[in-house]
């Protein structure tokens, strides 16, 4: 099946809240072709991607390796509508991508993409269960549910009982697990990590790369996990490298 239409795939989207039930369909969740990607600096122009193609089909779990300033970490905005291609198409989640605009890609982030990066970047000044709650309550969800539903995710990465620390009182695999949970709670289909495990030491990093392959396959989703840990990417359904512009299957 093609990609629906952006009018078609809002119709799907707004299906398949009614019904809180998750549309499974063989097709790609994401296709990405020809995509090309020129940042304009003050130095000249910087070309990253030149007809770049990504296809992942529902339920994969991809790992993307590169050496450092390859464009991974852009990649995976333009995946997430964070910025804009330069050319070619961006399907990702039954939306065309490239053609939203500001309002519409922050709402199609909140409901459809999971974030995380390296650095957690919970807000110091609130709990671990209030800032799991923050894509609900900006989604304007009353704030006893949101925490409820906020609770139920520390639950699920195993740090019920740290619901009420901040940030700073948390260590970095319970960061990330807490960071895992915000990605988590507006039920997204496809999560993006970039590094998640990249400032954490080899157990740690292990463990939570284990609760994200957990929540990847109990909660039906489709994961891009950018990492420089070749075991951990060799668990995955498919390790991509990206090299000269392009994605390439690596051995
Ligand atoms: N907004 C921007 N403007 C100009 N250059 C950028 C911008 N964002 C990233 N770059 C450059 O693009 C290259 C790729 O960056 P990035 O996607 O972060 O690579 P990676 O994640 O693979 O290390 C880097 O050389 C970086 O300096
Ligand atoms: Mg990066």
């Amino acid at each position: 099946m093609a990609f629906s239409t952006p009018a078609a795939a809002g119709q799907a989207i707004r299906f398949t809240r009614q019904t809180d039930v998750r549309v499974q369909t063989a097709s790609p969740l994401v296709q990405v072709r020809n995509l090309e990607k020129t940042y304009r600096t003050s130095r000249g122009a910087l070309t990253l991607f030149k007809g770049l193609e990504l296809t992942v089909d529902s339920g994969e779990l991809i790992a993307i390796v590169g050496q450092s300033g390859t464009g991974k970490s852009t990649l995976l905005h333009i995946l997430g509508a964070l910025d804009a291609p330069t050319a070619g198409t961006v399907h990702c989640a039954s939306t065309n991508v490239a053609a939203l605009n500001a309002r519409e890609a922050a709402a199609f982030r909140n409901r459809e993409i999971g974030y995380v990066w390296q650095f957690h970047y919970l807000l110091p000044e609130f709990s671990a269960v209030e800032n799991v709650a923050m894509p609900l309550l900006a989604r304007g969800i009353d704030r006893r549910q949101a925490l409820d539903a906020a609770s139920n995710w520390l639950r699920e990465v195993d740090l019920e009982d740290r619901s009420e620390h901040r940030p700073g009182e948390l260590s970095g695999g319970e960061q990330q697990r807490v960071a895992l949970a915000r990605a988590l709670v507006g039920n997204p289909r496809l999560l993006l990590a970039d590094e998640p495990t990249g400032d954490l030491d080899e157990t740690t990093a292990r463990r939570v790369f284990e609760l994200l392959e957990r929540l990847h396959l109990t909660h039906g989703l489709t994961s891009i996990l950018v990492t420089h840990n070749l075991d951990l990417a060799a668990r995955c359904t498919r390790t991509l490298r990206l090299e000269s512009g392009r994605l390439h299957a690596a051995a």
